[in-house]
């Protein structure tokens, strides 16, 4: 089975930070959303990959990834020019798939338990397409599924305002090639986009073999800044106490918290779990970090708190603040020279910002 990561699209809603590279690298818990599909794939025996770039810094992308020798991969190219959709986005991979059975992952889907049992079911069947349906409380803002009396999928609606259930279709999706006999039907929807949905839908109408599955547990789609923080706290649940940096005192540190090599943890510093503080960072003694924050590598701490934050790498933070819920880009700057009572701060702040307060 080979694998399509798609690593394109506009990204609007989730600026400034997409106005210096994809979406797909933002890191949750200090690794790129996209490098998570991958592994997945990889570890569900799919090696033979495609990354489909957009016109997003696609350099940053090709640079983290390579040929994906580092990631026990074997990586292809593709670029799409302009970002027309998924079904489009697919359909520019044709001669990479060939004959074979491919399955595509959404670059900014988060799927726990991941997708080897569903590779393997498809792999062992004739179908033609399978989707990954994931019960959720609002769905109006996916493609929603709706079932027939036999509770077989009978119809997918593209972000419906009265949804027919409460089923939404995952970033993940399992084909053979008859999916891109469909993709070279379609027209551009009311967005302009070619939709995957519309694709699948003409499987389903033709009667070609199309089955659902249910996943576990959770799934994350991380378009926007909460969905990146949601994601964030939902990773860093699942650490365990790993710590390869120096700990000045070794008490402050305790339950699900990762300290990557060369960081420190100065005297004073506070560490309210879940906790990750990547390689060569510095916490100061004044500083309080989480619950539920990322400190990406190279980054210095030296006053402040933080709390339900993405901080990414080579930043400074040195303020008398509490900043929450927040997502501050690499290389940016806040500080801020006055004592007092802290406050609380929120920010999204794109790359090499300066905020002095
Ligand atoms: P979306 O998040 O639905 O769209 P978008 O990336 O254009 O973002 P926004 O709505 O904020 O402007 O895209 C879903 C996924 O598919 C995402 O990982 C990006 C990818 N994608 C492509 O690779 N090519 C495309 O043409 C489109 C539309 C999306």
């Amino acid at each position: 089975m080979k694998g399509i990561i798609l690593h394109g699209g506009h990204g609007t809603r989730l600026r400034p930070l997409t106005h210096t590279g994809p979406k797909q690298l933002i890191p949750v818990a200090n690794k790129p959303i996209s490098q998570y599909v991958l592994e997945d794939m990889r570890d569900s025996g799919v090696t033979d990959i495609a990354i489909v770039v957009g016109d997003i810094c696609p350099q940053k992308v090709k640079n983290h990834y390579g040929d994906g020798t580092k990631f026990g991969v074997k990586i292809t190219y593709v670029h799409q020019h302009q970002p027309k959709g998924i079904a489009h986005a697919i359909g520019e991979c044709r001669e990479f798939v060939g004959e074979d059975l491919f399955v595509v992952y959404l670059g900014d889907n988060l799927l726990k338990g991941g997708i080897k049992k569903f590779a393997k079911s498809f792999e062992e069947s004739n179908l033609e397409g399978m989707v990954l349906l994931s019960k959720i409380k609002n769905p109006q803002r996916f493609g929603v599924a709706k079932f027939d009396k036999k509770g077989n999928l009978a119809q997918l609606i593209e972000k419906p305002k009265t949804p027919p259930s409460n089923y939404a279709l995952t970033g993940i999706y399992f084909f053979r090639p008859a999916i891109f006999e469909m993709i070279g039907r379609l027209k551009p929807s009311r967005r302009g986009e070619l939709e995957i949905t519309e694709a699948i839908q003409l499987l389903l109408e033709q009667r070609r073999s199309v089955c659902h599955k249910f996943v576990g547990g959770w799934w994350k789609d991380t378009g926007t800044y909460e969905d990146i923080l949601d994601a964030n706290r939902l990773v860093l649940e699942e650490l365990k106490l790993d710590v390869k940096g120096k700990v000045e005192d070794k008490s402050s540190i305790r339950g699900k918290v990762c300290v990557e090599e060369g960081a420190q943890i100065k005297r004073g510093a506070k560490i309210r779990p879940p906790v990750v503080i990547g390689r060569n960072s510095i916490i100061g003694g004044g500083a309080s970090i989480g619950p539920y924050t990322s400190v990406g590598d190279d980054t210095t701490v030296r006053r402040g708190e933080i709390e339900n934050s993405i901080i990414m790498e080579h930043c400074l933070i040195d303020v008398n603040e509490k900043i929450i819920d927040s997502i501050v880009g690499a290389h940016s700057e806040i500080t801020s020279g006055k004592a007092g009572k802290p406050k609380k701060r929120t920010f999204i702040v794109g790359e090499k910002s300066n905020i002095m307060l």
